[in-house]
This record gives C-alpha cells, sequence and structure tokens, in this order.
C-alpha cells in the first residue's frame, strides 16, 4: 500500500515509520528539484496556514513562509505580542478558534503537551515547530541533508556531541533509531536523554538495524564517524546561569579539528543552527567577556570547512517542510 499522510499531524518523529519519513525525505527532494528547475506544480492554493510562535526564529518560520508562499498558500504569523494564547485563552479553545479558520497549524514553544493538545482540539494538521521535548520537522531536513551528501542512511554512524538531552538529542536519536544509522551519543552522562526514550529508541533500533549507545569520551565517539553533529550547550528557554556550567561540563565535547580527526575522512558535519562557532554574535561576545572562550560546540575549522554541510541543511529545512505540508494538506 502506498503512503498516504493526508490529515496527519507532525507532532514527534516516533508516530512515524522509517517508509514515511523517507517517503517525506523523497518527496523534499523532488520538490527541491521541481523549485531548482521551475517546474513547482502549486499543490496548496485556497490553503491557510497559522504559524504560532512562542520562541524566536529564523529558519523554521522563514521556511514555512516560503514553502508555503511557493505552494500557493497563505499564512499569519502570531508571535507572542498580540496573541491571547497560553495567557487569556486556554490552548484547547485556541485550536477550535484556530481550526475554524485554518487549514494547518505549526507551534514552536515550551511544553510538547501544548503542541499535543492543541493536535487534540483543532481538527486540522498540527506541525510541531520545535517544543523542549523534540524538533521533528528539523529532522525532515537532517534526513534529507545526508541522503544528499552519502547516498543513503542505513549503516552510517552518527554521532551527536554536547548536549544530547534536549529536544535535538531527543530527535536526532530517534531519527537514527527509525532509519538503520548507528546513533552515538558524546556527553556526560548527565546530558543523555532520559532512560525512557534511550529504551525507546532502542527498541525501534531493533527493528532496523540501528544500534543507540553513549561515550563520554569524545575521540572514541568520533573514531569513524559519517556524521558529526552538534547544537548549543543552552537552549531558547534556559537560564543564562546555567552558561557556566554547560562550558564546564560540555567543553571536552566541542567539535574541533582534533575531535574530526578520527571521523571518517569524507565525514559530513551538520548542526541545526543558530551556531556559536565565532565572536560575531551578542551572546558570543558576552560569553567570550565572562569565560575567555571564542568558540563553543564548534570550532570555525570545522564550521567553515569543505566537511560542513549546516547551510545546506537550512535551505533543506524550507523543502521539507513543504513537502510536509504537500502531504497533509495538498490537494
Ligand atoms: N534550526 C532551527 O530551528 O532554526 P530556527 O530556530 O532559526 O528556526
Ligand atoms: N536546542 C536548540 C535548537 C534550536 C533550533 C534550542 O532549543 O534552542
Amino acid at each position: 500500500m502506498g503512503v498516504n499522510l493526508k490529515g496527519r499531524n507532525f507532532l514527534k518523529i516516533i508516530d512515524f515509520t522509517n517508509r514515511e519519513l523517507n517517503y517525506l525525505v523523497d518527496l523534499a527532494r523532488d520538490l527541491k528539484r521541481a523549485k531548482y528547475a521551475g517546474t513547482e506544480q502549486k499543490m496548496m492554493e485556497g490553503k491557510n496556514i497559522a504559524l504560532l510562535f512562542q520562541k524566536a526564529s529564523t529558519r523554521t518560520r522563514c521556511a514555512f513562509e516560503v514553502a508555503a508562499y511557493d505552494q500557493g498558500a497563505h499564512v499569519t504569523y502570531i508571535g507572542t505580542d498580540g496573541s491571547q494564547f497560553g495567557v487569556k485563552e486556554s490552548v484547547a479553545d485556541t485550536a477550535k478558534v484556530l481550526g475554524r479558520m485554518y487549514d494547518a497549524i505549526e507551534f514552536r514553544g515550551f511544553a510538547q503537551k501544548d503542541v499535543e493538545d492543541l493536535a487534540a482540539n483543532a481538527g486540522v494538521p498540527v506541525y510541531n515547530g520545535l517544543t523542549d521535548l523534540w524538533h521533528p520537522t528539523q529532522m525532515i531536513a537532517d534526513l534529507m541533508t545526508i541522503r544528499e551528501a552519502k547516498g543513503e542512511l542505513k549503516g552510517l554512524k552518527f554521532v551527536f556531541a554536547g548536549d544530547a538531552k534536549n529536544n535535538m538529542g531527543n530527535s536526532l536519536m530517534m531519527a537514527c533509531a527509525k532509519t538503520g544509522m548507528h546513533f552515538v551519543g558524546a556527553a556526560p552522562k548527565e546530558y543523555w536523554p532520559s532512560k525512557e526514550l534511550i529504551e525507546i529508541a532502542k527498541k525501534e533500533a531493533a527493528v532496523t538495524g540501528a544500534t543507540i549507545s553513549f561515550s563520554e569520551n569524545m575521540k572514541e565517539a568520533c573514531t569513524n564517524a559519517d556524521v558529526v553533529y552538534t547544537d548549543v550547550w543552552v537552549s531558547m528557554g534556559e537560564p543564562k546561569e546555567v552558561w557556566e556550567k554547560r562550558i564546564k561540563d560540555l567543553k571536552p565535547f566541542q567539535v574541533n579539528a582534533a575531535a574530526v580527526s578520527v571521523a571518517k575522512e569524507d565525514y559530513i558535519f551538520m548542526h541545526c543552527l543558530p551556531a556559536f562557532h565565532d565572536l560575531e554574535t551578542e551572546v558570543g561576545k558576552d560569553i567570550y567577556d565572562k569565560f575567555k572562550i571564542d568558540a563553543m560546540e564548534v570550532t570555525d575549522e570545522v564550521f567553515l570547512s569543505k566537511h560542513s554541510w549546516a547551510f545546506e541543511e537550512a535551505e533543506n529545512r524550507m523543502h521539507s517542510i513543504k513537502a510536509i505540508m504537500v502531504a497533509t494538506i495538498g490537494k
């Protein structure tokens, strides 16, 4: 039977099979080619999409907007200012209202429960644009990027270094489990995903031939890696006070020249972005003044090297979010 994702929510990777994930990656690849070739067909004319953001975004917001416009749909951006969401109006009531006006709703926020409650009450597909727990739309872009670079996913050694208990670590562990990659989390134990999530990932891995492991030794983790991935050490919504401990704990897991020297010769570097790789940001400068560290999770040497696919990955956010929308609400 063919894959049919019409009307489906996109809340977390666990909800999808390997086949469905690869179907979305295939569709994203086709849509990317069509856009480049000037042959894109509009599958979402007349559709309206609400974009609800409780946290900042560059890539996710722009990806949803451009993807919608390319496909003939309209969007409404709803930020934290000027919306009653969660302040004067419950998540359920907001979902019921938006579901009557829009064909789909994107939500970026804190609690995974909020996006699940939206989905339970909206009556239209809800897309998780990032919560504290998961970042599923990023996964389709990441799988797409790895396939572009490596041809196929199954059997690759995938290392996630740094704060592996955050939305990105959780999501990448699950995406590897679902698609047959060998996931290695390189981090101190207190930064590993929860036991429950590791158990779920291991069960999925047993089906696809993937493996899930962790190492507190960066060199050991990166040995023979095909993909080395990292994310910020402090995520949106976390207090400034955690920086000092994070730097101390995660500095040994920085992706730098020494760390990748043991990876495969043709390894690729990935990062969901934004990244702290130099002193060109306010936060980067502030951290430098306080802790005298001029790069955090990744050094320029790696970030700007020929191994880095970070900006292809960022572009793929748009093609893959377009695929998610076309698959769920397209004609
Ligand atoms: N990777 C990502 O989600 O980027 P934004 O926070 O800019 O949306
Ligand atoms: N872990 C990061 C991901 C940003 C895309 C955060 O939540 O801030």
